[in-house]
C-alpha cells in the first residue's frame, strides 16, 4: 500500500524513472545547484493512467509526451529520449510500482552546470515520476461545482513567457493565482490575458455554455492548449453541440449558462459561481454534465475507446 509523505502529501511509489534508471522513491534526487531550481529552467508533463478494464491505461500517452517535446523546443532543450522510449519507460515505472490508476510526472530541466542565467551549457535531465492522485479540486467538486473569482493576476503575456510551452516557470503566475484564490475562499481563479479576455484557470482550461453553444477561449489567449480541452471538443461534437474556439469578455463568465473547468489532473470540473455570481441557477448544468460522463465512460473503459486515446500499460 502507498505510504503517505509527511512534507507534501504525495503517497510514495516504489519508484522514480530518473535518466533511464529506475531509482527508489527516496533517492530520487537532485544537487540545489540544477539550473531549473534557480531559473525555472524545466517543462513537464502531467497525465492519468486510468484503472479499466484491461487494465490500467494512459489516457493520450504520446499526445503528452509529443507537446513536452514542444515546450522543450521552445526553450531550446534537446530530449536524449525517444518518445517512444519515454512511453515505454512510463508503462514499465507503473506496473513496477503496482499502480491500477496513477497521475504521471515526466520532467525535462536542466541541471547541475554553470551557474550564468544561460541555461545551454546545463545538462538537460528527464525524470518520471507516478503516484496516485485523487480528484484535484476536491470529492464534491464533480457534483456541487466550485466557486472560482476572476484574478487580479493577469495570465502571461504573450510576449513574456510563452503560453504554448508547459514550462514550470510558467506556475510562478498560476501559484499567485490560486493563492490568491484559495486565501480569499475560492477553490480556484481564472486569469484574464493581457487584453482582458478570458484565458485559463491557474492549472485548467475554461469552457462556457451559453444558449447551447460551447465556447472556449483560443490558443492566442495566453493559454495551454490542454489536451483535455482538445478530447473535450471531439466529445462535445459528437454530442452534436457546436464549439467555437472565440475569445470571451470577463462578463460572459457571469451571464454564462453553464462554466467548466479542463485539465488532465481536474479533468471536467463544474463552476458553479464566478467572483460569487452564481452560473445560471449555481448548480452544474446538462451539457457538463454529459460531457463529464462522455470523458469518464472512455478513459475508464466503459465505452469502447473509438478514438484510440487509451494506452494499455
Ligand atoms: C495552465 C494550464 N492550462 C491548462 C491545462 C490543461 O491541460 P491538459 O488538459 O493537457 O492537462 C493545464 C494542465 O496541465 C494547465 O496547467
Amino acid at each position: 500500500m502507498a505510504e503517505k509523505t509527511k512534507a507534501a502529501g504525495v503517497p510514495k511509489a516504489k519508484k522514480i524513472w530518473m535518466d533511464g534508471e529506475l531509482v527508489d522513491w527516496d533517492k530520487a534526487q537532485v544537487h540545489v545547484l540544477v539550473h531549473a531550481l534557480h531559473y525555472g529552467s524545466s517543462v513537464f508533463e502531467g497525465m492519468r493512467c486510468y484503472s479499466t478494464p484491461g487494465g490500467p491505461a494512459c489516457f493520450r500517452l504520446h499526445d503528452h509526451l509529443h507537446r513536452l517535446r514542444q515546450s522543450a523546443k521552445i526553450y531550446r532543450m534537446d530530449i536524449p529520449y525517444t518518445d517512444e522510449e519515454l512511453a515505454a519507460a512510463t508503462k514499465e515505472l507503473i506496473r513496477v510500482n503496482e499502480q491500477q490508476r496513477c497521475y504521471v510526472r515526466p520532467i525535462v530541466f536542466r541541471g547541475y552546470g554553470p551557474m550564468g542565467v544561460n541555461p545551454l551549457d546545463s545538462p538537460v535531465q528527464v525524470t518520471i515520476a507516478t503516484w496516485e492522485w485523487g480528484a484535484y479540486l476536491g470529492d464534491e467538486a464533480a457534483r456541487t461545482g466550485i466557486d472560482v473569482c476572476v484574478s487580479s493576476w493577469t495570465r502571461l503575456a504573450p510576449n513574456t513567457e510563452p503560453s504554448l510551452a508547459k514550462a514550470g516557470a510558467n506556475y510562478m503566475n498560476s501559484q499567485l493565482m490560486k493563492m490568491e484564490a484559495v486565501i480569499n475562499g475560492y477553490a480556484e481563479a481564472i486569469a484574464l490575458d493581457i487584453n482582458g479576455y478570458v484565458a485559463e484557470g491557474s492549472g485548467e482550461n475554461i469552457f462556457i455554455v451559453k444558449d447551447g453553444g460551447i465556447v472556449t477561449p483560443p490558443s492566442g489567449a495566453s493559454i495551454l492548449p490542454g489536451i483535455t480541452r482538445h478530447s473535450v471538443i471531439v466529445l462535445a461534437k459528437e454530442l452534436g453541440h457546436e464549439v467555437r474556439k472565440q475569445i470571451i469578455p470577463r462578463e460572459g463568465l457571469y451571464i454564462a449558462d453553464e462554466v467548466f473547468l479542463t485539465g488532465s489532473a481536474a479533468e471536467i470540473t463544474p463552476v458553479r459561481s464566478v467572483d460569487r455570481i452564481p452560473v445560471a441557477d449555481g448548480k452544474p448544468g446538462p451539457i457538463t454534465a454529459a460531457l463529464r460522463k462522455a470523458f469518464l465512460d472512455i478513459v475508464t473503459g466503459a465505452v469502447p475507446d473509438r478514438h484510440g486515446w487509451l494506452e494499455p500499460v
